[in-house]
């Protein structure tokens, strides 16, 4: 089977990048800017806001993560990301999440300019990438239509499965691989007979949050498997949903590895949409 690496998936898009603002600084135009806000400790969003910033460091973007206390109000929240949807040097917002239980996720998400809302989680931005007119797209399904095109993976025409539906991954990859002509099953907890219904399968992407739910031999023989799973098991290991890919197996044609799959390719797609709104805002 084939490993479906994000590395080279994510480097291709940084090359197109770097190549596009190559010639800003002799034009006398800034590099565009990311603001990443994060409320409390949360390990894991310490380490993916790292990714972030060392991917924007690479890039040339300037970049700043904004540490608040976890016990920071709703209204110190809104008004810390008003200022950055008035500070005009800031090209994106990314708030990070999960929240605080006593912030209200809905409300804080959609005081994000969309003009400056790089996650594409406002519903304003979500609006416009189900008609198809988005200038950015959700990061991690966007990353998966990378992934499968960049492997040569026909999609158009395919029977797709996207298992999970929340609303960062499953809900707008639906749309993005409809967008792609691919026939799509959304599966989530209350579907009827999952596990014989996914063998008929011939791509599935499994984003249910539960660690090596899935093995090999539960999609269709020469299946194509996209594993958005990223669990941290006891003794540091990294998991995904479905159990690990291993590369002489031979049921699947092609699985994406967890850890190096679709998360490389998601902080990718945020410089991408970055980039994007930094355009979109200069032009307007
Ligand atoms: N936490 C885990 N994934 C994401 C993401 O894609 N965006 C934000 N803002 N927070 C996350």
């Amino acid at each position: 089977m084939k490993l479906l690496k994000g590395q080279p998936v994510s480097e291709k898009i940084q090359a197109d990048i770097k190549a596009e603002i190559a010639s800003w600084p002799q034009k006398g135009l800034a590099l565009p800017h990311l603001s990443v806000i994060l409320v409390g400790k949360d390990p894991a969003s310490e380490v993916y806001v790292g990714h972030k910033a060392r991917m924007c460091e690479a890039l040339g973007f300037s970049s700043e993560v904004i540490r608040l206390d976890e016990k920071i109000s709703q209204n110190e929240l809104l008004a810390k990301i008003d200022d950055l949807n008035k500070n005009s040097k800031v090209d994106g917002i990314l708030v990070q999440l999960p929240l605080p239980k006593h912030i209200h996720e809905r409300t804080a998400l959609e005081k994000i300019a969309p003009g400056k809302d790089v996650d594409c989680l406002t519903k304003t931005n979500i609006g416009s990438m189900v008609v198809g007119d988005a200038i950015v797209k959700p990061c991690t399904p966007a990353g998966i239509v990378e992934i499968l095109k960049y492997y040569d993976i026909k999609i158009a025409g395919k029977k797709v499965a996207v298992i999970g539906r929340s609303q960062i991954v499953g809900t707008p990859l639906v749309h993005l691989l409809t967008q792609e002509n691919a026939t799509v099953t959304l599966f989530h907890s209350k579907s009827e007979n999952l596990m014989q219904e996914i063998k008929t399968f011939d791509i599935v992407c499994v984003a249910i949050g539960k660690s090596e739910y899935f093995k090999q031999a539960d999609f269709k023989q020469g299946a194509i498997v996209i594993d958005v799973g990223i669990h941290r098991a006891e003794g540091h290991k990294l998991t995904g949903d479905v159990v690990k890919a291993v590369e002489n197996d031979t049921w699947l044609s092609a699985q994406s590895p967890v850890p190096g799959g679709v998360g490389v390719t998601t902080i990718a797609m945020l410089m991408q949409n970055t980039l994007q709104a930094c355009k979109a805002r200069r032009q307007s």
